[in-house]
C-alpha cells in the first residue's frame, strides 16, 4: 500500500519505518528541515534503539519530504503523527493537527483515502479532522464526497526506548472508525504485523510465543478514549506505589517487598509498580491533564487522575527533601545528577524529572553537575538557560560532590566504578531515585544509601535450601 505519515517525531518515524519494513511504500512529511536532512542521510534524528538499522533496511521503500503535494495525493492511508503538546490550561495545543489536516485537504487525491489520527488527540478530534479536510478541499476543488474519505483513530501505545519493538510486536492494535471500509483498509495495512508474517529483524527478535496481535475495532470516540484511559491508568499505578512508598518509609516497611507481594496477584500485575521519582516524558503528564480538561468540559471531575498527578509531581520535591535531610544545608553544595532523559534508552527530555529537580536545586543555591549517556547535547540545546555543569563522565559528576542522585536508571550506571565514585566525593551520599542499585553493596562501599520507600534494614531471608524458586518481578 501507499502510505503517508505526517510528522516524523518519535511516533511518526517509528510508524513510517516499521510499515516500510513490512512491505509498504511510505512517504514521511515534516516541516523541520534539520530532521528531514538527517533522515534523508539515513541518520535517526532521535535516539531510539534499532531505528537507524531499520531505516537502512527499509530505505528503498521510504521517502522524506516537506511537501504534502508529494506525499498525500497518491496515498491510500495517511497517518497524522504531529505533536499535541500541552497548553497551560491542560488542553492539548491542536495547531499542528489543524495544519496537518488542512495540508491533507489541500492535496488529497480522488481515490478512497483513510486519514488516521495517530497523534493523541482529544475526544471529538476525528470529526474535527474530517471537517477540516473537507473545508480545505472545498476551497480548492469543490465538494469532497464522503465516499473518498474516511477518518479513523489508531492510538499509539509505543514506549520510547523500545519504540520499534512495540510497533512490530504490539500488545494490541486499536482502530476506531465510523466507516467499515476504514477498518478493513487498516486491517489489511497492518496484516503483516497482526498476523506476524514478516521476517523479524535480527536485532529486534519476535517475543517468544507471539503469533497474532489482537485487533480491537471500535467507534472513533472509544478509540480516542482508550488512549487516554491507558495512560491515565499506568500513571496512577506508579503514583499508587509511590504513595505507599512514602508510608513504608515512615513505618519501616520496604516498598519493593510490598510491590512484589501485591504484584504477583495476577489481578494487580507486577509492572509499573516500581517506586521512585515518578513518571515524566511527553505523554503521562500531558494526557492526564487533557483527560481532566475533557471531563471538565462535560461537567465531570476526575479526582483519581488528579490525585495521581499530584502524587507524581510531589515525588520530585521529595528528592530535594531527602537531600536536605542528609546535608542539612543545600546552599553552596555541589550535587550530581546521574541521568537527564525522562527514562533510559531515549534522549527525550520532555517533562523530565531531572530537569525539574535540577531547577529546584539551583533555586536553592546548589551547583548542579549532570551526566547522561545520550541526552546532554539535547539538554544544552533545549535548555540553554538552565545553569547545569555538564560532565563527560559519571566520575566527573562525582568529583567533590556532596551528594549524587540517580535520576534515570540507565543500565551503565549499575556498572560504574562505585568505589572510585565514593572516593571522589566530598560526602558519599547517594540518593537512588529509582531503587536501582544494590543497596547492600553501596553501603559496603561506604555510601550513605537513600532509596525511595526502603527499610534501612536488610529484609529477613529464608535459608537458601528452604527458599522457594526465585520469582523475577519485571516492570
Ligand atoms: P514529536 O514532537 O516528537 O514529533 C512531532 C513532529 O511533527 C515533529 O517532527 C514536527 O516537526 C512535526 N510537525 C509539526 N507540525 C507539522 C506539520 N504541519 N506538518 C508536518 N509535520 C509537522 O511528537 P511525538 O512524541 O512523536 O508525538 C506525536 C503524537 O503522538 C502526540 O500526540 C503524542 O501525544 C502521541 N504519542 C507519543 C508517544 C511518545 O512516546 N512520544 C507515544 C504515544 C503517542
Amino acid at each position: 500500500m501507499k502510505v503517508a505519515v505526517i510528522g516524523t517525531g518519535y511516533v511518526g518515524i517509528t510508524t513510517g519505518v516499521t510499515l516500510a519494513y513490512v512491505g509498504h511504500h511510505v512517504t514521511c512529511v515534516d516541516v523541520n528541515p534539520a530532521k528531514l536532512a538527517s533522515l534523508k542521510a539515513g541518520k535517526a534524528p532521535i535516539y531510539e534503539p534499532g531505528l537507524e538499522e531499520l531505516l537502512s533496511l527499509a530505505a528503498e521503500r521510504l521517502a522524506f519530504t516537506d511537501s504534502y503535494a508529494e506525499a498525500v495525493p497518491e496515498a491510500d492511508v495517511i497517518f497524522i503523527a504531529v505533536g499535541t503538546p500541552p497548553l497551560p490550561d491542560g488542553n492539548p495545543d491542536l495547531q499542528y493537527l489543524q495544519a496537518a489536516a488542512a495540508g491533507i485537504g489541500e492535496h488529497i487525491g480522488e481515490g478512497f483515502t483513510v486519514v488516521v489520527n495517530k497523534s493523541t488527540v482529544p475526544i471529538g478530534s476525528g470529526n474535527w479532522v474530517d471537517a477540516l479536510i473537507h473545508e480545505a478541499f472545498a476551497t480548492r476543488q469543490g465538494k469532497l464526497f464522503q465516499e473518498h474519505l474516511a477518518v479513523a483513530s489508531n492510538p499509539e501505545f509505543l514506549r520510547e526506548g523500545s519504540a520499534i519493538h512495540d510497533s512490530l510486536y504490539p500488545d494490541r492494535m486499536v482502530v476506531g472508525a465510523e466507516d467499515q471500509r476504514a477498518l478493513e483498509v487498516l486491517y489489511t495495512l497492518y496484516r503483516p504485523i497482526l498476523e506476524q508474517t514478516f521476517t523479524p529483524p535480527s536485532f529486534i527478535p519476535r517475543p517468544e510465543g507471539l503469533q497474532a496481535v489482537p485487533f480491537i475495532a471500535t467507534d472513533l470516540t472509544s478509540a480516542e478514549l482508550i488512549k487516554y484511559s491507558a495512560n491515565a491508568f499506568l500513571a496512577l499505578k506508579i503514583s499508587f506505589i509511590n504513595e505507599i512508598a512514602a508510608l513504608a518509609e515512615r513505618v519501616g516497611a520496604d516498598v519493593t517487598q510490598i510491590a512484589k507481594g501485591i504484584g504477583l496477584d495476577a489481578r494487580i500485575g507486577t509492572r509499573f509498580l516500581q517506586a521512585g521519582i515518578g513518571w515524566g516524558g511527553s505523554c503521562f503528564g500531558k494526557d492526564t491533564a487533557a483527560l481532566i480538561a475533557t471531563a471538565q468540559d462535560y461537567g465531570l471531575s476526575m479526582p483519581i487522575v488528579a490525585a495521581a498527578r499530584e502524587v507524581n509531581y510531589r515525588q520530585r520535591e521529595r528528592i530535594v527533601e531527602k537531600l536536605l535531610a542528609e546535608l542539612k544545608i543545600l546552599k553552596g553544595r555541589t550535587i550530581g545528577l546521574l541521568g537527564l532523559a525522562f527514562k533510559p534508552n531515549t534522549d527525550d527530555l520532555r517533562d523530565a524529572p531531572a530537569l525539574d529537580i535540577a531547577h529546584r536545586l539551583i533555586e536553592r543555591g546548589v551547583r548542579v553537575r549532570v551526566h547522561d549517556p545520550v541526552a546532554m547535547e539535547k539538554a544544552r540545546r533545549e535548555h540553554p538557560h538552565l545553569a547545569l555543569h555538564y560532565c563527560e563522565t559519571p566520575e566527573e559528576v562525582a568529583e567533590e560532590a556532596d551528594a549524587l542522585v540517580l535520576v534515570t536508571e540507565w543500565a551503565m550506571y549499575r556498572e560504574l566504578p562505585w568505589e572510585e565514585m565514593a572516593r571522589r566525593m566530598r560526602r558519599a551520599v547517594l540518593v537512588d531515585g529509582r531503587n536501582f542499585l544494590d543497596r547492600a553493596q553501596m553501603a559496603a562501599l561506604g555510601f550513605r544509601y537513600v532509596g525511595i520507600g526502603l527499610n534501612p534494614l536488610e529484609p529477613p531471608r529464608l535459608a537458601a535450601k528452604e527458599a522457594p524458586r526465585a520469582v523475577r518481578v519485571e516492570g
